[in-house]
């Protein structure tokens, strides 16, 4: 077995500087939050580590549920046509809800989740995410926290998966060739 972190090409951000900009991105939301309940849903199963350090770094009380989505269709995703797997537990009725992803791509998955839990009443809905593509971007998204815009290439790493692995990185980064042949 090859040494997971040896099949990346190039390393676009250490452990360091993720959880350094997670905790400059937990001080707005802490700012912007104040006084408010809050909860935060993580959507699986990309930003589980984006759930983890975030949440850690928020000084303040909230709440965590999580929702599991796929997107139906043919073959690639992004035929922006979303199905549950995993509902949130939580009624969001009349509370701040802040949903956490690692990265937003075409921005459909999101655009449908926003839609989504608007429609059950709650006070509020923003997006959290660390990584943003905006040369992939579908649909006109809004989204109230990004850690750092990318271009778009593909990237594995800290949640992101190719073919399932590399979730597991503490590091974000690009993949070799050698990886996919
Ligand atoms: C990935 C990623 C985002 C979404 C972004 O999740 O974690 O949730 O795609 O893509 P989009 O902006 O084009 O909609 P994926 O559905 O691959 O599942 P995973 O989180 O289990 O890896
Ligand atoms: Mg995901």
């Amino acid at each position: 077995e090859a040494d997971v972190a040896g099949d990346l090409v190039e390393v676009l951000f250490t452990e360091e500087q993720i959880l350094a900009r997670l905790a400059e991105m937990a001080k707005a939301i802490e700012a912007d939050y104040e006084g408010e309940d809050l909860l935060v849903v993580g959507v699986l199963r990309g930003a589980v580590m984006v759930m983890a350090d975030l949440s850690r770094a928020l000084d303040r009380h909230l709440e965590m549920d999580w929702m599991a989505v796929s997107s139906y269709g043919s073959g690639t995703k992004s035929s922006g046509v979303v199905r549950i797997l995993k509902d949130l537990d939580t009624d969001i009725s009349g509370r701040h809800v802040l949903i956490v992803d690692e990265i937003v791509d075409t921005g459909l998955t999101l655009s449908w989740l926003v839609s989504n839990l608007a429609s059950r009443h709650p006070a509020s809905v923003r997006i959290a995410t660390l990584l943003r593509k905006p040369e992939a971007v579908k649909v006109d998204l809004d989204v109230a926290y990004v850690g750092w815009d990318i271009p778009n290439e593909f990237v594995v790493g800290y949640g992101l998966d190719y073919n399932e692995r590399y979730r597991n990185l503490r590091c974000i980064g690009t993949l070799a060739p050698h990886v996919y042949a």
